[in-house]
């Protein structure tokens, strides 16, 4: 566990990865933790952006402030620097296997793998909707947090 580290990765870096990112680390220091955490994007779009800010806001009303955070694209050295990580969805973990990360060091899942009954399942992408999806990409990262962190301290 001491010697975790975590790259949460989605499409663009800047709504569903900050968001785990954030979530992570706060469950992370409300522990007593503290791990390497970081997220990065699939895509390139936004590199260099802030997170969007209806995710910022999100974060903000549950106590996590994640405007300092910006966008980087994952790259094949992801995978030696951390020793998990974790997609938010199918789509962007394919994107990782090809990118290499099925040979590299670090152990790949799903964010939702580390949840009860939702294994195998996607953090549905907010982008295009409204901030309601906001809160529901804020309980699904939250519990994957929660569901990896727990998962760690028995299996580091
Ligand atoms: P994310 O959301 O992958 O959760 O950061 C998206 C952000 C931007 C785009 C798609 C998804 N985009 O197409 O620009």
């Amino acid at each position: 566990m001491a010697g975790a580290s975590v790259l949460f990765v989605c499409l663009g870096n800047i709504c569903r990865s900050p968001l785990a990112e954030g979530a992570f680390r706060a469950a992370a220091d409300a522990r007593g933790l503290q791990l390497g955490v970081d997220s990065a994007g699939t895509g390139g779009w936004h590199v260099g952006a802030p997170p969007d800010p209806r995710a910022q806001a999100v974060a903000r009303a549950h106590g996590v402030d994640i405007s300092g955070l910006r966008a980087r694209q994952v790259t094949a050295a992801d995978f030696e620097l951390f020793t998990h990580v974790v997609a938010m969805d199918r789509d962007n973990l394919a994107a990782l296997r090809r990118l290499g990360g099925a040979s590299g060091g670090a152990r790949l899942s799903l964010l939702l793998d580390h949840v009860p009954g939702r294994a195998g399942g996607d953090v549905a992408d907010p982008y295009y909707g409204g901030p309601e999806g906001f809160l529901a990409t804020w309980a699904d990262v939250w519990a994957g947090a929660e569901g990896l962190l727990s998962g760690l301290a028995l299996r580091p």
